[in-house]
């Protein structure tokens, strides 16, 4: 094959191109390494000495110009979030980062908004989540495969972030606060709750949902609320865990209140913002969410996340904001008066007022 019959492109740019991919293709496909010498010899009227060279230098300088920018942006700006989103950040792994066991806990109410809040949490960028709920210490088949087992499930974060995990069923499970206080007594615990009628019939739904798609047989809320008499089944799963002050006590008697944070996991659905903040207080981290990274979505009838340089914007799934189903007027003011006396008993607990009913 002649050079004459190398394909060698008329301009500078065409000798920087012929440098990166070093060949180029004759007319018999045959491929022939490209060489300044090459074109000085085939092409030095269309590629004028040294221009390949300085383009091809160029090329490498921006190159490491770009790779130095993305290195300061993941390590100098706490990006972590940034370089490895945090659907990929358990798998992603950068160098000074390591898996580390929470710092900071939602440990329930179950159906009180313990997602949202995570994920809005998430946004900060001195947080890193685990995305799944471990079920560490309510599980005690989990639970016995120790806390490096635990450790691993953690997302891979910088050292000056707070690992954060939720499973809400920590907050009822009786074994758990000791075993928790044993992994670290100083960790942030953060409680969100709803108005317990509301919590619970939520709680309902969602059984709704899964008897649907197990098929199995539907129960009214009034059979699993009520007893024959109408009083309120204080033994029932739904109602229990609505008995917030009963489960926080527990909690309590390992850990300062100071330690535990009560998120109003209505007003997280009306207005996430100030309950956002005061979590990024209990976790002694800078104020850095905003109202710019909520916006609220007319279709989901909730607020989403925008998306923004740190986080991918996001609606929860059709799991979370549900349409709850009609319940009785009846059934509701038995619950209502039940809930009445434990809404006093928690508010006085947590020194905190809620906008629940709590009776006369
Ligand atoms: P519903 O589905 O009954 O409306 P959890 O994540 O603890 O299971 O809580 C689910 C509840 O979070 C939902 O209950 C919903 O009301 C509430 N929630 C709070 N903020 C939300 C948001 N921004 N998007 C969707 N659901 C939200």
């Amino acid at each position: 094959m002649s050079i004459a019959s190398a394909k060698i492109l008329p301009s500078p740019i065409a000798c920087c191109v012929a440098v990166g991919p070093p060949t180029v293709t004759a007319a018999n496909d045959d491929k022939v390494r490209w060489s300044p010498a090459l074109a000085a010899a085939g092409g030095s009227a269309t590629c004028p000495a040294g221009w390949g060279r300085r383009l091809g230098v160029a090329a490498l300088l921006l190159l490491l110009a770009a790779t130095l920018l993305l290195y300061r942006l993941c390590y100098a700006t706490a990006g972590a979030t940034v370089c490895a989103p945090n659907s990929a950040a358990g798998r992603l792994r950068f160098p000074h980062t390591q898996r580390r066991l929470p710092a900071a806990i939602i440990i329930g109410v179950r159906k009180g908004g313990t997602r949202a809040l995570l994920e809005m949490i998430n946004i900060h960028p001195q947080v890193m989540r685990a995305s799944r709920e471990v079920h560490f210490f309510d599980r005690d088949e989990n639970y016995r495969r120790g806390l490096e087992w635990y450790r691993k499930r953690m997302p891979f974060s910088f050292d000056d972030q707070v690992t954060v995990e939720k499973s809400p069923s920590y907050f009822v499970t009786p074994t758990v606060p000791g075993r928790v206080y044993q992994m670290n007594p100083s960790v942030r615990l953060i409680v969100v709750v709803r108005e317990p009628v509301t919590r619970l019939i939520s709680d309902y739904t969602q059984y709704l949902e899964k008897w649907a798609v197990e098929r199995r047989p539907i129960r009214s809320l009034a059979e699993m609320v009520l007893r024959p008499d109408g009083s309120v089944r204080a033994e029932s799963k739904l109602v229990k865990a609505s008995l917030y002050q009963r489960h926080l006590k527990r909690w309590l008697e390992y850990f300062p209140r100071a330690a535990l944070l009560v998120v109003d996991g209505d007003r997280l659905i009306s207005d996430p913002l100030p309950e956002v903040r005061r979590v990024e207080s209990h976790l002694h981290l800078q104020p850095y969410i905003r109202q710019r990274h909520f916006y609220f979505n007319s279709t989901k009838g909730f607020y989403c996340i925008t998306a923004d340089a740190g986080v991918q914007g996001k609606c929860l799934s059709a799991s979370k904001g549900r349409k709850h189903p009609d319940a009785e007027p009846a059934l509701l003011d038995a619950l209502y008066r039940f809930f009445a006396p434990h809404n006093r008993k928690f508010f006085r607990l947590m020194r905190r007022n809620f906008s629940w009913p709590i009776g006369d």
